[in-house]
């Protein structure tokens, strides 16, 4: 008996690996859930599709941009048409472009919000559309940062569309609860993927300053840590949870 059995879900941005929506959707199918996977690059999410199918899951892959309004809708047709609706939505697709607000230009500004907040709200406005038409409820993740809740260096854009993500997963907890669908964000540390190592332009995890002072477990996340966070908040375990910000960080913001 699987903690998602029966439950359908969408991860976007499941390309990456090693990636936090890889990892998500990989755990969200060993628990029951059938899965959507998608992602600017298809490839990557046909091949994370294969892989939960290998496993013995169900899964489907699309290319999808969520930066697109109608992207979000042909989402919700293909994943309506496999499996009859949807009960959680991990809004996981993000980039990371680190630089000093000094040098920053008004283009990777707006891109960093566009591709980190504005997706995520046409993405919860899409699933809870289509969550309503079953009348069962359903989970909202929307994946945050540690950069959402204090100041990093060369955060500017990405702390404010990651503090963005944070508030308004509030805001549509509070709206959202009447239909009994819960909504969360996720504050993950630091985590060792492809954005990691894009955005330190180091190759290996070894590498990376871990240092007690700074992380006081003394140790890197894996993807996993954040799967199964995720896994929890989409599964019935728990019911009793919504705008809340799980902080998934070693104690770095401590
Ligand atoms: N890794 C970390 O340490 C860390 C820490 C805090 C928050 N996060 C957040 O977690 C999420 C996943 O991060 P990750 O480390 O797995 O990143 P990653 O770069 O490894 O994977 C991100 C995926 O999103 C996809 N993507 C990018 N733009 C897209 C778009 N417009 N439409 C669809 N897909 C798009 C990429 O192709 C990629 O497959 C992001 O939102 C990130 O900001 C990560």
């Amino acid at each position: 008996m699987g903690r998602l059995d029966g439950k359908v879900a969408l991860v976007t941005g499941a390309a990456s690996n090693p990636g936090l929506g890889r990892a998500t959707a990989q755990r969200l199918a060993e628990e029951g859930a059938k899965l959507a996977v998608s992602d600017v690059d298809v490839v990557g999410a046909q091949t994370c599709a294969e892989e939960i199918q290998a496993a013995g899951g169900e899964a489907i892959a699309f290319r999808q941009d969520v930066t697109s309004e109608d992207g979000w809708v042909e989402a919700m047709e293909a994943i309506s048409t496999a499996y009859g609706g949807l009960d959680i939505c991990v809004n996981n697709a993000g980039i990371a472009v680190l630089v000093p607000i000094e040098n920053m230009t008004l283009e990777e500004w707006n891109r960093q919000i566009e591709v980190n907040l504005t997706s995520v709200f046409l993405g919860c406005r899409a699933a809870i559309a289509e969550m309503k038409k079953r009348e069962g409820g359903g989970s909202i993740i929307n994946l945050s940062s540690v950069a959402g809740i204090v100041g990093l260096q060369t955060c500017v854009a990405y702390g404010a569309a990651k503090g963005g993500v944070r508030i308004m997963s509030k805001s549509i907890a509070v709206e959202a609860a009447k239909y009994n669908i819960r909504c969360n964000s996720v504050h993950p540390g630091v985590i060792w993927t492809n954005m990691q190592a894009q955005a330190t332009g180091l190759n290996d995890p070894s590498a990376l300053d871990v240092s007690p002072s700074r992380i006081p477990l003394g140790r890197p996340g894996e993807p996993l840590d954040i799967a199964n966070c995720i896994l929890y908040l989409a599964s019935d375990e728990s019911n009793y949870v919504t705008g809340a910000e799980f902080v998934v960080d070693a104690g770095m913001t401590t």
